[in-house]
């Protein structure tokens, strides 16, 4: 199958969909991730027959033989896009071409067979379509996570000859709870995220699996998330547990860690230099190490730090905390390039600002 390719999914919507008046009230303050629509999509891949039997169904439970290969070699993938209703009442999705490339990446990386990114991206507008009324109103957005796994039951040790590609929605709000202004992370001394050669640049449950313990400490901590350092001299920043970083200083310049096959490629990352770039900002791509942040927050160089991702979309950084005492960035409130750079984002989203680059996809 070539990338343009389209399949044919067939469409049995369920019979039992939630209420108006019970989903209103599920739509009311949503959180992150346990809002889920009436609906999914499932496509089947065999090594003989290769992607076949896609449809738009009811959300239901998964049935799965207990061999089944992730559950035991954890070979699966994920991504996160959003789809919003705009200033005009359209929806929208932002670069989801760029999703459904990652998502082969991510494929590729871990042995399993690539959805073309035509499918990928049919896939999503056939869900957003039949759940178009799960998308909240205000500043939420509708969530789609699309995920593939090894199905095939068998226990030897090589690629599965069989995959069960899924997609399905979910209705949120803000990530971080109640919508803080700055959030808190932990820096992690004991524990790495990836290393190079592994799996760090691609969407793999593994990756995120090897990153709870470090999050378990964040939380016991009381912040929000865990900020990484790499593997080989535990100096250099990379991520957090589940978004980019940059670093904003007093020249009103910017830092963010290079792709250096350790890290995410962040959409919302790339999207973020381009709208810097196009104010006239430096952007560096360039690696910043932890004593670095610590001197810069404290003579005042650097101003504000700022984590982004699909999910969190633009979340200032206020302190750090760690075993060797917290620093604190700017007045620990978060700053003014953080919320000008976030409200750029957000008004292309939304239709409220133009959409120089092309990125919003309408969904016919
Ligand atoms: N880094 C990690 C580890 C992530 O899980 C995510 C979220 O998808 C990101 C970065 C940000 O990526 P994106 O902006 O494409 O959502
Ligand atoms: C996203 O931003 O889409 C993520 O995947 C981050 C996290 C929820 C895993």
């Amino acid at each position: 199958m070539n990338a343009h390719q389209k399949i044919a999914f067939s469409c049995s919507p369920t019979s039992k969909p939630v209420g108006a008046d019970a989903r209103a009230d599920l739509l009311k303050d949503p959180g992150f991730g346990r809002v889920f629509t009436d609906h999914m999509v499932t496509i089947r891949w065999t090594k003989d027959r290769g992607w076949h039997d896609a449809q738009v169904r009811a959300r239901e439970p998964i049935s799965l033989d207990p061999a089944a290969a992730v559950l035991h070699y954890g070979q699966e993938i994920f991504e996160g896009l959003k789809a919003y209703t705009r200033a005009d009442g359209s929806i929208a999705l932002f670069r989801p071409e760029q999703n459904a490339r990652r998502f082969r990446a991510s494929a590729a990386r871990l042995a399993m067979p690539e959805l073309p990114e035509s499918v990928f991206l049919q896939a999503v507008d056939e869900l957003v379509k039949i759940d178009s009324a799960w998308i909240p109103g205000d500043e939420g957005s509708l969530y789609l996570r699309p995920f593939m796994f090894a199905t095939e039951a068998f226990l030897g040790v090589r690629p599965s000859y069989e995959y069960l590609f899924v997609l399905i929605a979910s209705s949120v709000g803000a990530y971080f709870k109640g919508g803080a202004k700055a959030v808190t992370v932990w820096l992690s001394d004991r524990y790495t995220r990836a290393a190079e050669g592994g799996t760090g640049a691609v969407k793999c449950g593994g990756n995120y699996a090897a990153s709870l313990l470090a999050q378990a400490e964040a939380i016991e901590h009381g912040c929000d998330q865990v900020v990484f350092l790499d593997a080989a001299e535990h100096r250099w920043i990379e991520e957090l547990g589940g978004m980019n970083v940059f670093f904003v200083f007093d020249d009103g310049s910017l830092t963010t860690p290079p792709l250096s096959g350790t890290i995410l490629p962040g959409i919302t990352r790339d999207s973020i230099i381009t709208l810097a770039r196009g104010e006239g900002r430096t952007v560096r791509e360039a690696r910043y190490s932890i004593e670095q942040w610590r001197a810069d927050a404290a003579s005042g160089k650097l101003r504000e730090a700022f984590a982004c991702g699909t999910a969190a979309v633009v979340s200032a950084i206020g302190r750090i905390k760690s075993a060797n005492g917290d620093i604190v960035i700017g007045d620990g409130d978060g700053g003014p390039i953080t919320a000008a750079l976030k409200a750029k984002l957000v008004g292309i989203q939304r239709g409220d600002v133009a959409d120089a680059e092309g990125w919003v996809r309408k969904i016919a």
